[in-house]
């Protein structure tokens, strides 16, 4: 049996029509989904190579999280856009990197993408797979982990 709390005086209550939800309660109501296209090269060491694949991508979603929810096995490491394992190549379309830790401004214009960050914009098509290229464009422009990882 539970006790039962009497309390005096009267309260206002508010109108809970009339309030907006805090800021952490938001959600964003306009979550587009993209079609993206994943082109595995031929070359890659990945089981899929020579394959493509097309998968829908919700806009608050990363490629890296919808490409293993559909069963496309794609390369990561960190998960936080760091250490460029997942790195793949723009072909058209448009992503953004809202959480990446380590993503620069020359890696945009160049048309990297860190998948386990980037979010479409549009619909996109990827070259996945390119660590390799990407370390060296890093390097080449005196960015981490580039020289690092190319010495080592
Ligand atoms: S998995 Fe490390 S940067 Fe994407």
């Amino acid at each position: 049996m539970h006790p039962i709390r009497r309390t005096t005086g009267s309260t206002t209550r508010p109108n809970l029509s009339t309030l907006s939800p805090h800021p952490c309660f938001m959600t964003d109501s306009s979550n587009e989904t993209w079609t993206v296209t994943m082109v595995i090269p031929e070359e890659s060491s990945l089981a899929a190579a020579g394959e493509t694949h097309r998968i829908e991508v919700a806009e608050d979603e990363t490629i890296l999280a919808a490409g293993r929810s559909a069963g496309v096995w794609l390369p990561a490491d960190c998960q936080q856009g760091w250490c460029t394992a997942c790195a793949a190549r723009l072909r058209n379309g448009e992503v953004v990197h809202p959480h990446a830790r380590r993503y620069y401004e020359e890696d945009r214009e160049a048309g990297y993408v860190l998948l386990c960050t980037a979010k479409p914009r549009a619909d996109t098509t990827l070259v996945i797979d390119q660590y390799d290229d990407f370390l060296e464009f890093r390097a080449a422009n005196d960015k981490p982990p580039g020289n690092s990882k190319l010495n080592s």
